[in-house]
């Protein structure tokens, strides 16, 4: 896999939607989005809602970290981004969501986490997902204050090996990029009417039985 393969996918993929796209049966899936901003709790619950759920966990944050310990040329390109509290490209990361749903044929259904984290992304990963004749149900936003967040990630690069959890000003400036590219995204579900906030501090329990509670309520409407 290289950089360059999946900018090049990605091109084709919109060259395909453009063609051919017309709705397709899908088996109903359930595609869930987990936002807010770094530290916020999205990769500790979501293990818990794919647990529960049975759907397929897709973190760009992951995927991208699984590229730099195999060193390859996508992995050494993305942590030059990575180690500034920068993103990377959405084509980088557009294609790997890409190739990741395609591997995942049969899923009940997507949670999507670190992903889309600008508006383009949001808008490809629309793109995609109407491919496969389905489409984001909803976004659940974990909302944390600023301080908080900073000292969960300063306390989490103690042991994690994360070079961007163990420099206050990188943490910032991931804040900072979330404040200004991502949370855009959030405007962009809310015009779809997916968009619902969800308290973020409290007990990982607490916090999990919220989210549950959302995903019923809108599992059974
Ligand atoms: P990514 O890996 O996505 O990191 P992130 O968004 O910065 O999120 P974190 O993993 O830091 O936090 P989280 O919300 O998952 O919280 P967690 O559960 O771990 O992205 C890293 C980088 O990759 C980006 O900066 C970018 O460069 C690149 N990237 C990734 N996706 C990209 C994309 N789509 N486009 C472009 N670039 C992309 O919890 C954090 C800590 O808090 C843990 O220690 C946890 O134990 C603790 N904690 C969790 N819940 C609680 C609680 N309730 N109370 C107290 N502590 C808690």
């Amino acid at each position: 896999m290289n950089y360059f393969k999946y900018i090049r996918l990605w091109s084709f993929l919109e060259i395909e939607y453009y063609i051919c796209h017309s709705p397709r049966l899908a088996a109903v899936m359930f595609n869930l989005i987990l936002f807010g901003p770094p530290g916020s709790g999205k990769g500790t619950q979501s293990e818990k809602l794919v647990e529960k759920y049975g759907l397929i966990h897709l973190s760009t944050g992951n995927l991208l970290r699984e590229e730099i310990a195999n060193k390859t040329p996508l992995g050494l390109e993305a942590k030059k981004f990575m180690d500034h509290g920068q993103l990377v490209p959405d084509e980088v990361v557009i294609g790997m969501i890409d190739s990741s749903i395609e591997h995942h044929k049969n899923a009940a259904g997507f949670l999507f986490d670190g992903f889309p984290r600008t508006v383009a992304q949001a808008q490809a990963l629309d793109k995609l997902l109407g491919l496969k004749g389905t489409e984001i149900d909803l976004v659940l936003a974990l909302e944390v204050t600023e301080e908080e967040l900073v000292h969960r990630l300063l306390n989490r690069g103690k042991t994690s090996g994360r070079p961007d959890d163990t420099n206050e000003p990188v943490i910032r400036k991931r804040l900072s990029v979330y404040n200004n590219d991502t949370s855009p995204v959030a405007d962009y579900y809310k015009r779809a009417q997916k968009f619902k906030t969800v308290a973020g501090e409290g007990s990982v329990n607490e916090i999990f039985a919220a989210l549950r509670q959302a995903i019923d309520v809108m599992m059974a409407s």
